[in-house]
């Protein structure tokens, strides 16, 4: 360790000191000549290429960035990006990537939380799949192929142009990546009738650090098994996912009501916590808390909550289930709205359900705010103390863009094991808090104090939430977990925040990532780390 340190240092030194550019522009260059060695058609090649010297360089680079703490100058930039046409050229990246000492980072959509598909520490390339983004829906097989630069709303407008009565369960926002998404799990409104997105995936072609391309049958379940929400990252490139349709009814019905603390907003999430696990599956009632202006003449901050609902059937049957189960919320026939599911999916990415259906189809989001985010789990019912002492964490000024989505569990998430796929919160989950807080003040001083109010709000949540592991969900991937390790990809280490994202699957994630990339040549800060001492043998 003593050693490796001064070596480090001393290499650093040489590194900073004696040699700077020209072993950061030799490799771009023998990377870029590698590429073209190997492409047999230059132009092609030479289209899909960006060095800093393009003039479109940062617009390509910034066009996908969906957190702008990421986008200031002090954030370390790739020094090539691709926008691959073919799978063939990715085969070509790894190779000539792997040749020349650079990392790769993949971007689908670019939500990553803490930009790992688009910055690194080490130098680095970019291969950005925007242009490879095919849907092909195939109606009489329920089914599609979904290359992995297309985004959700693509994908939910392409199904939506074939078939009123197919769907597919996946995020609420468009503009997030098929390939990350997929990759990490991912939920959304259906996750309580049809699960995750991944447990609707049945083939993917997947590259390996050989440039070897796969399908389910050639790559075997071991490593099918791990890219359904062990984070694509950590093993290789996914270019498609087969993914199986699902049948909604023809008409669904959504509602959305929002109560203010005056209006006995705690006692009603207080319920919820009881009630929404437990509904049948067609029903899916989430929760969003922010603060909202008053209106009146003294304007001021009140904390409210929003309840979010799909319903896969019509109104009249909603109202008398609502009823029922949930009358304290006083849903009225009014609130509620028949729509196609594919409005529902507009109505889920913040759009009017009136919307036209081409907006899912953008890849520009609504917003682009700065924010840091958490997640947790829950497995008994917070008491209304506990929300009390959360509300003075949020009266404080950092909090007035913060926001709470809680996603019911319960349903298809109770039927399926916590190892079928590396995602392993199923049953015994009663919802997860997604934490958010949004602020829009460029610099480090407001990100201090934003990020820091989060890291309390965490804390003090503590006694409440899931413990020994205190859960996550990967693809709400924190760098705050496992901070203080000097050696993020030890196994010692990495299973600081590998067992709150999988749980008892990390081991097995582990000797999927010794099998497939040995020498871990596909990591970032958070990636699954081979087993060292057989990845030392060879
Ligand atoms: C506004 C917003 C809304 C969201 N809503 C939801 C939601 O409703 N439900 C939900 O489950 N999650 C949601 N998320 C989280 C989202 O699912 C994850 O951030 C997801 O990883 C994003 O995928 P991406 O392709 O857009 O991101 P990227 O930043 O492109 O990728 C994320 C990670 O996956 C890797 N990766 C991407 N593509 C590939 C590939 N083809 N092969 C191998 N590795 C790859 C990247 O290297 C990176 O590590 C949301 C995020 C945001 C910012
Ligand atoms: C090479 O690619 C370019 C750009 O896509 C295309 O116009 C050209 O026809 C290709 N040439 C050959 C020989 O395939
Ligand atoms: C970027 O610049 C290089 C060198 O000038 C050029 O060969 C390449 O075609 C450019 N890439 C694009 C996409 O224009
Ligand atoms: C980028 O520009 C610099 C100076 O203008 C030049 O020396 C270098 O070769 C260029 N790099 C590429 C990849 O074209
Ligand atoms: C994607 O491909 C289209 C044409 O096929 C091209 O016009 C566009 O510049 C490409 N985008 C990127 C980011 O490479
Ligand atoms: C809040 O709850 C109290 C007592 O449970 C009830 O009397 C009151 O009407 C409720 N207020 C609203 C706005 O629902
Ligand atoms: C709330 O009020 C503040 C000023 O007090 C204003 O800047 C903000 O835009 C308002 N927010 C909303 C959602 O209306
Ligand atoms: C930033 O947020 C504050 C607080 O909500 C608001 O008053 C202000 O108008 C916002 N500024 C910009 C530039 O959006
Ligand atoms: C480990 O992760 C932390 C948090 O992101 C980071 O600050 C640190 O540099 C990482 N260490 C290594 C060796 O990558």
């Amino acid at each position: 360790m003593e050693t490796t340190n001064i070596t480090t240092l001393v290499f650093t030194f040489l590194v900073i000191f004696l040699c700077p550019w020209p072993s950061y522009s030799d490799s771009q260059e023998d990377f870029l000549s590698c590429l073209s060695v190997r492409s047999d058609n230059k132009t092609l090649i030479s289209n899909i290429v960006y060095t800093p010297n393009n003039s479109s360089y940062l617009s390509i680079l910034q066009s996908s960035i969906r957190n702008p703490r990421f986008t200031s100058p002090s954030t370390p930039r790739p020094q090539v990006i691709v926008t691959p046409v073919h799978e063939s050229q990715i085969q070509d990246i790894v190779h000539c990537t792997r040749l020349n000492g650079l990392q790769i980072r993949t971007r689908s959509g670019g939500h990553d939380y803490e930009g790992l598909s688009y910055r690194s520490q080490v130098s680095f390339v970019i291969i950005d799949l925007i242009n490879l983004s095919e849907i092909t829906v195939d109606i009489e097989q329920e089914t599609a192929w979904v290359q992995t630069g297309a985004t959700l709303g693509q994908l939910y407008y392409t199904i939506s142009q074939r078939s009123r009565t197919l769907a597919f369960p996946a995020g609420g926002c468009p503009t997030v990546g098929v390939g990350g998404h997929i990759s990490g799990g991912g939920y959304g409104s259906m996750l309580r009738k049809f699960g995750l997105a991944a447990d609707n995936v049945i083939d993917a072609r997947f590259i390996d650090v050989n440039g070897r391309i796969f399908d389910r049958r050639s790559m075997g379940e071991d490593i099918f098994w791990a890219i359904r929400g062990g984070g694509g990252a950590s093993f290789g490139v996914i270019t498609a996912w087969k993914i199986r349709l699902v049948r909604v009814p023809e008409t669904v019905t959504i509602f959305s009501v929002s109560r203010t603390l005056e209006q006995n907003a705690t006692k009603l999430i207080h319920k919820w916590q009881y009630v929404a696990p437990n509904l049948p599956k067609d029903l899916l009632i989430a929760v969003t808390i922010r603060k909202v202006n008053t209106s009146g003449a003294e304007e001021r901050k009140i904390i409210q909550a929003t309840f979010i609902s799909l319903f896969l059937g019509r109104v009249d049957s909603l109202l008398p289930l609502l009823e029922q189960r949930f009358p304290e919320l006083g849903v009225r026939r009014e609130d509620c709205r028949e729509v196609s599911w594919v409005q529902s999916t507009l109505f889920f990415g913040n759009y009017p359900p009136d919307e036209s259906l081409e907006v899912l189809t953008s890849r520009v989001p609504l917003t682009n705010l700065y924010f840091k985010a958490k997640s947790d789990y829950v497995q008994e019912p917070i008491p209304e103390q506990g929300f009390e002492g959360l509300w003075k964490l949020w009266a404080e000024e950092e909090a007035d863009m913060a926001e709470m989505n809680w996603a019911p569990y319960g349903g298809r998430m109770r039927e399926i094991s916590e190892s079928a796929l590396p995602f392993p919160h199923r049953a015994n989950n009663l919802y997860k808090i997604l934490h958010l807080v949004y602020w829009n003040q460029s610099g480090e001083a407001a990100s201090e104090r934003h990020i820091n109010w989060m890291r309390r709000t965490y804390a003090y949540l503590t006694p409440y939430v899931s413990k020994f592991p205190r859960a996550a969900y990967v693809n709400y991937i924190d760098l705050d977990l496992g901070v203080n390790n000097q050696d993020n990809t030890s196994y010692a280490q990495a299973s600081a925040w590998g067992i709150r994202y999988f749980r008892n699957n990390f081991n097995r994630l582990v000797r999927v990532k010794t099998m497939v990339d040995p020498n871990n040549f596909f990591r970032n800060e958070q990636s699954i780390p081979p087993l060292y001492s057989w990845w030392k043998k060879n």
